[in-house]
């Protein structure tokens, strides 16, 4: 039998979560994408993902991403300033760093291949603070 389909309301996920930069998982689309929801806050840390783009949806504040080399020294691509209802799509293995600038909040969804590490390819003690699993919030019937 069909499992019903269940609804979720992203404004009341996003309410509920109150440390930044701890996805929360909301939707699993065709077994191999994940749909997250997280706050933001700062800066987060530079990383690239090797196996997966990463789409990027603004639903409040407003985000910067700042690209880089492999090198971490270069700037070759130029910053990506988004706002609210903007979208962007990082793609794999393109290194990256998520911003929110001026002690201001920003809410995002993101879209990329299950399993995918927040902190990507970053090793070392502030990419081991900042791994997080996202946790799964889907209604459990
Ligand atoms: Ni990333």
């Amino acid at each position: 039998m069909t499992a019903q389909p269940r609804k979720i309301s992203v404004p009341s996920t996003l309410s509920n979560i109150t440390n930044p930069w701890s996805p929360k998982l909301i939707a699993s689309v065709n077994a191999t994408h994940d749909v997250k929801v997280a706050k933001l806050r700062g800066s987060f840390i530079w990383h690239s993902h090797e196996n997966t783009d990463e789409l990027f949806y603004i639903i409040s504040g407003s985000l910067k991403m700042r690209f880089r080399d492999e090198s971490g020294e270069t700037q070759l691509l130029d910053d990506v300033v988004l706002e609210k209802g903007d979208m962007l799509v990082v793609p794999k293995g393109v290194r990256h760093c998520p911003v929110v600038e001026d002690e201001e909040e920003a809410e995002i969804m993101m879209v990329e291949l299950r399993g995918t590490v927040n902190t990507g390819d970053a090793d070392g003690n502030e990419a081991l603070a900042l791994r997080k699993e996202a946790e799964d919030v889907r209604v459990q019937v």
